[in-house]
């Protein structure tokens, strides 16, 4: 837990915030799980559920992912989870967000994507419309693991969604399972219909992901991309680049992805590159990447953040990064800084 003063806290809380690095699924609250896995007449009991989302490692948290998942079998599902979701980020001040949706683990459940998307949708338009929630747009995720062709598929998908508030391809799931040249089709096809492109790269890989994510996949912004501390020419191509990567600190700890780069055995948050990749010129935002599953918040990722010697000045720098790095329009994005503390 933070201890940061109370203060520091409300000023924290008073900032507006965006999360561009969310997945949907990784709101998915253990109390949700249960009620649809009763609704599913699926055994389990709050002992499983307590003891599933008490993770360390990368792989158990990828098992949780999918068991969690499985719950999620039709379109009402989904819109509750994002009833969920709306309300939680409302509570933590997020202004803005881009949710990432695990389309590829939709098509390889045989879902009807386009109606969990526009259920979901729905959902969340209604509270922004309310003022109840954030403002929203998406980003269809590819799983690494499940290779090209089925990453080619949710492409397509975007692109057939692009004017309905899908903005972004990406791709997550097993850095270490395909190289990225497989993917270079599905980055293709998804720039050339106008989306932007994201992907996870450097999380439990190593800065070559990264590097290979802004060659090969003309990736814009990089999902944890913290390998990059590894190598000065990757850090150094991300400063002069401007490529940003979407920080999410206590993931990194809970998936054992800051031990993994740091090459150290139960490393502390505190020790987490985020400081020095930041200094180093690297345009940084923080997100909370499945805040359900890692038990964090918006608020609580800047609280740690303070722990790692950053200054409340540096996280109003990082939240406006935020803002800066989005994919929304430049009169939008001139909304959301206004209502920043002039510096
Ligand atoms: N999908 C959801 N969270 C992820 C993460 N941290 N890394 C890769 N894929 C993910
Ligand atoms: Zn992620």
């Amino acid at each position: 837990m933070t201890t940061v003063s109370r203060e520091t806290l409300t000023a924290l809380r008073a900032l507006p915030k965006a999360e561009l690095h969310l997945h949907l699924e990784g709101m998915l609250q253990p109390q949700r799980v249960l009620a649809l896995a009763q609704k599913y007449s699926v055994p389990t009991d709050w002992d499983e559920v307590r003891s599933r989302y008490t993770l360390r490692g990368f792989s158990q948290f990828l098992e949780l992912y999918k068991w969690a998942t499985s719950f999620l079998r039709e379109a009402a599902d989904y819109a509750a989870l994002a009833e969920d979701a709306a309300v939680t980020l409302h509570e933590q001040g997020v202004v803005y967000a881009e949710i990432t949706l695990s389309v590829g683990v939709m098509l390889l459940r045989k879902q009807n994507v386009s109606g969990n998307f526009f259920a979901l949708r729905n959902v969340f338009r209604r509270h922004a419309e309310a003022g109840t929630g954030p403002q929203v747009q998406f980003i269809f995720d590819a799983v690494r693991q499940f290779g090209a062709e089925p990453a080619l598929e949710v492409a397509r998908l975007a692109a057939s969604l692009h004017n309905e508030g899908v903005i972004a391809f990406g791709l997550g799931g097993d850095e270490l399972s395909l190289p990225l040249q497989e993917f270079r089709k599905a980055y293709r096809l998804a720039a050339e219909h106008g989306l932007h492109l994201v992907a996870h790269a450097g999380e439990t890989g190593g800065p070559e992901q990264v590097q290979d994510a802004i060659d090969i996949l003309r990736a814009e912004r990089i999902g944890h991309g913290i390998a990059a501390i590894r190598s000065s020419a990757v850090m150094n191509t991300l400063a002069n680049r401007r490529i940003p990567l979407e920080v999410c600190p206590t993931s990194n700890l809970l998936t054992n992805a800051l031990d993994i780069q740091l090459n150290a055995t139960h490393a502390k948050l505190e020790r987490h590159p985020l400081r020095k990749l930041f200094r180093h010129g690297i345009p940084i935002t923080i997100s909370t990447d499945d805040p359900a599953m890692f038990h964090t918040s918006l608020l609580e990722e800047n609280a740690a953040a303070l722990r790692m010697g950053l200054s409340i000045a540096d996280l109003v720098a990082i939240n406006r990064n935020a803002f800066q790095y989005a994919f929304l329009s430049d009169a939008e994005r001139k909304t959301f800084l206004g209502q920043f503390p002039a510096a």
